[in-house]
């Protein structure tokens, strides 16, 4: 739940944020910000049900901000480490106060597995659940499609299917809840497009075999 309201001061450097964030990611591909708002929308649905105290303005800095490190960077393995630096500097230029600036970037670093850190407060569990569940949503899957090289295999297999686990790594009831509607769509398009590549290797062995025949 919410502790308290965001105060005046605090709206306005949300609203910053929000300008910020909309005018780096807009021109991303894949981390766009559409992403950063439905997770923003999700952090706020779970912090305001889950029982855990949570502070507004940590939960919204850290969402808005969580994947700024993503932006310019195609290889997205230091996005946590570099976006906390990059919303480090921001935010306190912004005369954010230093401990507001340590908890969000300590959601911006542990929001991705790629830091090697997993999440330990509240509010980073928050944003990591609503993070996950984008991501097991169709515009998430979509997202993994994207860009991405390698076999049709490769991709649907590793990109979409294996994403299924991460259902398992939420932390909240509440999350599971609200993602089970979209794992539940991922799986069965996944499935779907497994089988037609399943298909479509048997017609290539058929073609291939017939081929044989007239040639004898
Ligand atoms: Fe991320
Ligand atoms: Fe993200």
């Amino acid at each position: 739940m919410f502790t308290r309201k965001l105060s005046l001061k605090e709206n306005e450097t949300i609203q910053k944020i929000i300008d910020f964030v909309r005018n780096k990611h807009q021109t991303e591909e894949g981390h766009d910000y559409s992403h950063v708002l439905e997770v923003c929308r999700l952090a706020i649905e779970i912090g305001s049900r889950i029982e855990e105290p949570v502070d507004p303005f940590i939960i919204l800095g850290g969402a808005l901000l969580h994947d700024i490190g993503r932006v310019g960077a195609p290889d997205g393995r230091f996005h946590g480490i570099d976006g906390a630096s990059r919303a480090e500097e921001f935010l306190e230029s912004m005369s954010v106060d230093a401990y507001a600036v340590k908890r969000i970037t300590g959601i911006i670093v542990r929001h991705t597995p790629t830091s090697m850190l997993p999440p330990e407060k509240v509010e980073e569990k928050v944003i990591y659940d609503a993070d996950t569940i984008e991501r097991l949503g169709l515009m998430g899957m979509v997202r993994g499609i994207m860009g991405k090289k390698g076999s049709m295999e490769s991709i649907i297999t590793d990109r979409v299917m294996k994403r299924l686990k991460d259902f398992d790594t939420l932390f909240f009831d509440v999350s599971r809840e609200l993602a089970k509607p979209h794992y539940d769509t991922t799986r069965e398009i996944g499935g779907i497009l497994q089988n037609a590549l399943k298909n479509r290797l048997g017609e290539i062995e058929e073609i291939e075999s017939y081929r044989m025949l007239r040639e004898v």
